[in-house]
Parts: C-alpha cells; structure tokens; sequence
C-alpha cells in the first residue's frame, strides 16, 4: 500500500493525491502554510490524514518559533467539515498547555499517528464480522469516495473490513462511485483496491441506485467526516442519497469510522459545519469547460446522512446499533 505520510525529521513527506492515479509524487511540507495549502488542494484528504497532517504543521510551525495556539488557530481555517483536524489540534494544544515542548509536541504528533493505524485495524476486525456469515461467495460492497487507506495513516475506515476479511480469507467486489466532482473513487479507492488485489467496478454516481436496485451488492460501506451525537453522518457529498436507496431496496448501509470522527458535542447533524468548494471543480476551465460561462454552481463537499437510515456505526470499539446515543469520551 502507498505510504500516505511520514515524519523526515524536519519535514512532513506527505503523497500527493491530486496526481493519482498517474502520478506517484510525494511533497515535503517544511512549513505550517505549506500544510495549511495541502489541506484544501487535497494533496493530504480524508477526515483520519486531515488531523495527523495537522498534527505534523502544529510541529513545524512551533519548531519555526510560533506559538501554539496560533499556528493551530491557524490550521483551523484549513477544512471546517472534518472533525478530526480540530480533534487533532486539540490534542496538540494540550500538551502545549502541560508545559510540553517542540520535542513532546512531536511525539504527540507521532502518538496521533500510531493511534490512526491501530484504530484502523480495529475498525477492520469490527468490521469484517458483518460478512463473516459470506462462505465462500464473495462480500460484494458499494463504496463512495476514498475512505481507504489514502484517507488514513493506517488500511482505512470504509475499506479496513475488506483488508481484514483478505487477511481470513474472504473475498469481495466492490462497485467504487467515481464521485463527482473530484473523482476520489475513481482515482483512489479504484486505485488502491486494484493494488490490493480485490476485484472493482467503478461507475457514476448516478448509476449506484441501478446496482442497488439490481441487488448487485448486499451493503454499502462509507466512512464518515463527522458523526454527530444522535449519529447523523456528514460524508462525501453523495452520500445521502446512497443511504435513501439502500433504505428503499432493504440493502444495509455502513458508516465505518474511528471515534475521533465522532463529535458528541454537536446534538444532531445540522449543526455539522459544510464546506462549500469552488465552482470551478465544476465547471472545468475553458478549453475543457462542462458548463457556460457565468452560470451560478452549487458544490459543497459533503452531505449528512441521517442517522435512521444507518443499519450500524462500525468504530475501532464497537458495531454500534441504532438509537446512537455517542457521549463525549
Ligand atoms: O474531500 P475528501 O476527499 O477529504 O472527502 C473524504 C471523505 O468524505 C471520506 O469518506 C471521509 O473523510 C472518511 S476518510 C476515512
């Protein structure tokens, strides 16, 4: 599997995901502003990478002379949607309110990042129990966008039950939505499945409700950019509508993320911060636009599932069953 993020000791090497799946290329990001760029541009993307990423600018910025909380007020501004970077900053800003310096700061970053890893394989042996009844017929799942390993430190949240269940020898064909604008199921989750040897289809987002009405998958498994208490989901736009369809044809739905996803101070998912993104991811830029000039866009990112149209809530502790009920920790 590519290599998401490493710590050089004085940079952050980071893989850039605007270039997949042409490109491998990674980028060494020596500076606060330079993680701060990679967060929107979506060099470094998914809710899990997001928070280590930032982590990591937390050092370098105070390893630059600036204080802590500005240089995470600062990386702050990068995404509002996914909880784990302010969870991530948070944890950063502690350690500087103990007393801990440049070197505690970095060890922090690193913890963030083990952590990441080990929730993801835990998400993965939670996970895979769902389909542990399959036999020897292939598991044969529905995802949407990138919630894979290149949206993590570790194998994953949405994709962690496939890489376990390989480990016990089960198999799986997935449908990856291709998810527009952006493409993160087919430049990535295509991508890395194919390298992992597991069977994909990819398709338009407007053919998933087809596969779903032709019982061509027996789940659909997502991962999650901030899970609000009463468990409403925020996730790639696109989302939503996938939960609507499963619920109407009987086809369970999955929401698999770790608890760092999970913000219980927010009661219900209308209060979860949307990002709003440029129109021109839309559009395209003229010799290649997809829409005249001077029409108005409508792009945010992500969308909120509501929570009664999710059958469980796979995190590193639990298979968490409606109603949820998630607490501050
Ligand atoms: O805009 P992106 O690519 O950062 O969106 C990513 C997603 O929506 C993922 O599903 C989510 O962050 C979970 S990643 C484990």
């Amino acid at each position: 599997m590519l290599k998401t993020i490493e710590w050089t000791g004085e940079a952050v090497r980071v893989l850039d995901q605007t270039r997949l799946p042409g490109q491998i290329v990674y980028l060494e990001l020596r500076d606060e502003r330079q993680v701060w760029d990679a967060i929107p541009r979506l060099v470094v993307r998914g809710a899990p990478l997001i928070g280590v990423s930032a982590a990591y600018g937390v050092v370098l910025g105070v390893r630059a002379g600036r204080g802590v909380d500005a240089v995470c007020d600062y990386l702050a501004t990068s995404r509002p949607t996914a909880v784990n970077l302010f969870w991530a900053l948070d944890r950063m800003r502690r350690v500087a309110k103990a007393g801990g310096d440049a070197d505690r700061l970095l060890a922090e970053a690193h913890a963030i990042r083990a952590e990441d890893e080990a929730m993801c394989l835990a998400i993965g042996q939670n996970g895979v129990t769902l389909f542990a009844n399959s036999g020897d017929r292939p598991v044969r799942l529905l995802t949407h966008c990138n919630a894979g390993a290149l949206a993590t430190a570790g194998i994953g949240t949405a994709l962690a039950p496939i890489y376990a269940g390989l480990q016990q020898g089960l198999k799986f064909e997935v449908f990856a939505d291709e998810t527009r604008p952006l493409h993160q199921g087919s430049r990535l989750t295509a991508l890395e499945l194919r390298e992992a040897g597991v069977p994909v289809t990819v398709l338009c987002d407007n053919m998933a409700a087809t596969v779903l009405a032709q019982r061509k998958v027996d789940a659909v498994i997502v991962g999650a950019d901030r899970i609000a208490a009463n468990g409403d989901t925020a996730n790639k736009i696109g989302t939503m509508p996938l939960a609507i369809v499963s619920h109407h044809f009987g086809i369970p739905f999955y929401v698999a993320a770790p608890t760092s996803t999970i913000d219980p101070s927010l009661p219900d998912g209308s209060h979860i911060p949307i990002e709003q993104r440029d129109p021109a991811e839309i559009t395209g830029t003229p010799p290649r636009a997809t829409a005249p000039d001077g029409v108005k866009v409508f792009n945010p990112a992500f969308d909120v599932t509501p929570a009664a149209l999710i059958t469980a809530i796979i995190t590193e502790r639990a298979v968490h069953r409606p109603p949820y009920r998630f607490k501050k920790l």
